[in-house]
């Protein structure tokens, strides 16, 4: 038996289940307002933190790209520390149960509830039906998969994942209910006020790898060398006054709420530091900031992708340990919902 079952064996630590798309590189607004906030936590809880390729395949994708971004997000991962002993870390795929439970909870869900997910309808916007694959419709049905296989009691995520977990508590407390007490129900860990990173390019909307896609401009990835970083932010948005001043516009705001996340300085100090500066010198300073955060997670993850054959076999190991569970959950709800073979 392995440190991970022992672990949980009457683990007084709560579950926690997060994922993320490997639908393109990650960026600022992914470890600003995610992965950091788990690093933080990870002594907490009992963690499991999932590259979700299944979830990168609701939209048109490129196979190469989608293998380099699932070992990029795994990479990024421990880079940013997410450490082994606390924490596990596994690609959705390599988990045959997530499928097959997603299949039970999608057989179970009314189609109307899933056609009125705000992320289908902006996701599938604009877009001809006969373009838009099925799996964006049936997405939540894999996500509540992918947390109820593990029990888990928290799901930190963005508030824009918010109707998707509670979908996932309605779908998990109608299995209950109609066939017996089998799954745990999760709930929402919302930062309050967390770091809420806007486009570079557009501070009225959120860091998105999606947007990212369509220009490079829009995010810093975590992955960019430093004479990117300083391009990038020298082209950033900011606002039409002539120098920086408090309260500040929308593109004014999202620089300094990138260098005081990343300095972790306070609102007092961030005013000293930039009333009545130019643009250009908020700009580098935010480069800089960002560059020298950066430093120490981009050390770790070239040396971790220096050996991707090495980055595979742990992947692959995690979820051997991970399949446990993940299987004994599906079981429970094969058999009460009249599945043959598991009596
Ligand atoms: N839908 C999530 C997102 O886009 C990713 C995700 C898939 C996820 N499965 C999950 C997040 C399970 C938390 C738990 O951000």
């Amino acid at each position: 038996m392995n440190g991970y079952d022992l672990r949980t064996m009457g683990s007084p630590k709560p579950r926690v289940f997060s994922g993320i798309q490997p639908s393109g590189g990650l960026h600022l607004g992914n470890y600003l307002g995610a992965i950091r906030n788990w690093v933080r936590d990870q002594d907490k809880y009992d963690n499991i933190f999932c590259v979700v390729d299944l979830h990168a395949m609701t939209l048109p994708w490129d196979p190469k790209l989608l293998r380099e971004n699932t070992l990029q997000v795994a990479a990024v991962y421990l880079a940013c520390g997410i450490r082994q002993d606390t924490s596990t870390i596994f690609v959705q795929s390599r988990i045959p149960a997530h499928s097959e439970l997603a299949w039970i909870l999608t057989c179970l869900t009314p189609m109307g509830w899933l056609e009125r997910m705000t992320q289908f309808k902006e996701k599938s916007a604009g877009e001809q039906r006969e373009r838009v694959g099925t799996g964006l419709l049936t997405y939540p049905a894999l996500m509540a998969a992918d947390i109820l296989l593990y029990e888990t009691n928290f799901v930190p995520v963005g508030e824009d994942q918010r109707q998707h977990i509670e979908y996932t508590r309605d779908i998990a407390q109608r299995v209950n209910q109609r066939f017996g007490q089998v799954l745990t129900l999760p709930e929402a860990l919302i930062p309050k006020a967390g770091a809420r990173i806007m486009g570079l390019d557009d501070p009225e909307r959120k860091m998105s790898k999606t947007l990212a896609q369509a220009n490079p401009g829009h995010a810093v990835f975590l992955t960019d060398p430093p004479e990117v970083i300083r391009k990038k932010f020298a082209r950033a948005q900011t606002d039409a006054e002539p120098a920086v001043r408090f309260p500040p516009g929308p593109g004014v705001a999202n620089l300094l709420q990138i260098y005081q996340s990343v300095t972790e300085t306070t609102a007092e100090n961030l005013e000293r530091t930039f009333a009545g500066k130019s643009y250009n010198e908020l700009k580098q300073a935010v480069a800089e900031a960002v560059i020298a955060a950066l430093r120490p997670i981009q050390e770790r993850y070239r040396e971790i992708r220096s050996d991707d054959a090495q980055l595979v076999r742990d992947l692959d190991r995690a979820a051997d340990r991970l399949a446990v569970t993940a299987n004994a959950t599906l079981a429970r709800v094969q058999r009460v919902t009249g599945l043959l073979g598991h009596d």
